[in-house]
């Protein structure tokens, strides 16, 4: 089977390019039948120039960025060792779960690109969710008809992944971790938002050279911070 290399350090023909899925695959079974093709990468995340101010119809958006806040309770990590009591979690962690928490769609966007009509729609508008059926793309991804995607489904609770929405301690106190080099950022490329640790952190969606995503090796990513 063909499948398209991501172009380096970019996101155009990498798995988070939703317009460039059916060439990736080398199969004309996703973009377009199982959610819109919006024929702009960007346009899943990011509100497209000029198009700010757009109020958001039929949920509550994600502060600056073209989707809704993922529907339902989500369970935020907890233990008794964390020092940092988790508050809110920031958009650089809604906008990751708007599509990874399967709550909603992967199309489902604020702001659809000018001049889209009712006859550019997909048939089907499918979720990262597992269990498959009709809305979900585990419909096809059940490791049968194509690869499996229940570890991508990280679906409503965060209690089995690493903290995020936390108060980044190493810009107090460097017992523990190290502090960053300026502004919120660390020399390799990881980064804080408003002091805090979120999924962007150690994730750059926009660059598949160091899989899943990271932003360094994992072999040097919790060291960056922890300093122990
Ligand atoms: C899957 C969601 C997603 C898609 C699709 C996406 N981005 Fe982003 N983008 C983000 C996130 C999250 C951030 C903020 C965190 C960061 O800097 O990586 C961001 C930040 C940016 C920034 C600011 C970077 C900085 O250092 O401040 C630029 C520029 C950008 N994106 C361009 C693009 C372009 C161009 C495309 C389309 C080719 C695109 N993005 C597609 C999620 C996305
Ligand atoms: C518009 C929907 C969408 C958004 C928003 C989104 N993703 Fe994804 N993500 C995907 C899809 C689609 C895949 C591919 C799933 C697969 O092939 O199993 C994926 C895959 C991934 C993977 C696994 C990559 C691999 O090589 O296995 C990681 C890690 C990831 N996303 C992180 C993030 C993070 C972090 C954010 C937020 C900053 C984010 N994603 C936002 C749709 C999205
Ligand atoms: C009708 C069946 C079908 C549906 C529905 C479907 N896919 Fe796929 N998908 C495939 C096939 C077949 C492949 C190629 C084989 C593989 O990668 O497992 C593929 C491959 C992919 C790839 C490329 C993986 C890689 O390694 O390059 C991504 C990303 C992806 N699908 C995402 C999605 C997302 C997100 C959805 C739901 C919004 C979805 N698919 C729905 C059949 C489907
Ligand atoms: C402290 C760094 C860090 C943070 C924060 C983080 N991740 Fe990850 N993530 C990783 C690493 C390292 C991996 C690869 C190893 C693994 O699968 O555990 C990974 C794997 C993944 C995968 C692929 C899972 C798989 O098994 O293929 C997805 C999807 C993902 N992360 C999404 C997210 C989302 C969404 C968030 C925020 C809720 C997040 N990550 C926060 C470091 C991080
Ligand atoms: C961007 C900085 C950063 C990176 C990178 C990072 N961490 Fe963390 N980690 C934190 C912060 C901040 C906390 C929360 C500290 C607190 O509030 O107590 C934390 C907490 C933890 C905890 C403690 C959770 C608890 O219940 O007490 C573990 C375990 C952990 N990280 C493991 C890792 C691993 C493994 C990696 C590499 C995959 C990693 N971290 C990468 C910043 C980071």
């Amino acid at each position: 089977m063909y499948v398209l290399p991501a172009l380096s350090g970019t996101l155009v023909g990498s798995k988070h390019d939703l317009t460039g899925l059916n060439r990736r695959a080398g199969v004309e079974a996703m973009t377009g039948l199982a959610f819109n093709n919006y024929r702009d990468p960007c346009i899943y995340c990011h509100v497209p120039t000029g198009l700010q101010g757009k109020v958001a119809v039929g949920g509550q958006q994600i502060q600056e960025w073209n989707r809704y806040l993922p529907t339902g309770e989500i369970q935020v990590y907890e233990s008794e060792t964390l020092r940092s009591r988790i508050q809110e979690l920031g958009p650089e962690t809604l906008l990751c779960l708007s599509c990874h928490d399967g709550s909603m769609a992967v199309d489902m966007v604020v702001t659809k690109p000018e001049g889209w009509s009712v006859k550019d729609e997909a048939p089907l508008h499918m979720k990262i969710d597992k269990g498959g059926g009709l809305d979900r793309c585990t419909q096809c991804h059940d490791g049968n008809t194509a690869h499996r995607m229940d570890a991508v489904a990280i679906g409503r609770s965060l209690m089995d992944d690493h903290p995020v929405g936390v108060t980044y301690p190493g810009l107090f106190d460097s017992t523990d971790f190290y502090p960053p080099s300026s502004d919120g950022r660390f020399r390799n490329g990881v980064k804080l938002f408003r002091n805090k640790v979120e999924c962007a952190s150690c994730h750059d969606v926009h660059n598949p050279d160091i899989v899943p995503f990271l932003r360094v090796e994992q072999k040097d990513l919790c060291i960056t911070c922890h300093n122990k």
